[in-house]
């Protein structure tokens, strides 16, 4: 469906981007790699996200200011192929 809509210049909203906030909580993968870009979890994986494809719009949610900033500057992160192979095969 991605590479439909990445194809045909479709907007993709992946549904509750943080797995409603399980992927913002310290452990595996996002956090190893948050650690090593330093960054937070749920900035890797909103990055993750935004480097699958130009159409895709992440919304998450938050209640706090501090993650609204998090997760916006999450869109200035580059993530490089590798980390984005361990990323995907996690
Ligand atoms: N129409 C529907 O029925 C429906 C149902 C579900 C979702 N949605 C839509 O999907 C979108 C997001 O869904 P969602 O809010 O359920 O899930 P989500 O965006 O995957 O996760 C939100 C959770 O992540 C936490 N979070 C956000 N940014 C964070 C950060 N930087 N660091 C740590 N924790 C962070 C939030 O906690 P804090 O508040 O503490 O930041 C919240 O608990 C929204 O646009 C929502 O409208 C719609």
């Amino acid at each position: 469906m991605l590479d439909y809509c990445t194809h045909n210049h479709l907007g993709f909203i992946p549904w509750s981007p943080l797995a409603t906030g399980d992927l913002a909580k310290p452990r595996g993968a996002l956090t190893r790699i948050a650690r090593q870009v330093g960054t937070q979890p749920a900035q890797i994986a909103l990055a993750w996200l935004l480097k699958k494809s130009p159409v895709m719009l992440p919304i998450p949610g938050t209640s706090k200011v501090k993650h609204l900033e998090e997760n916006t500057a999450a869109a200035l992160i580059e993530l490089d192929d590798s980390i984005m192979k361990e990323l995907t095969n996690s």
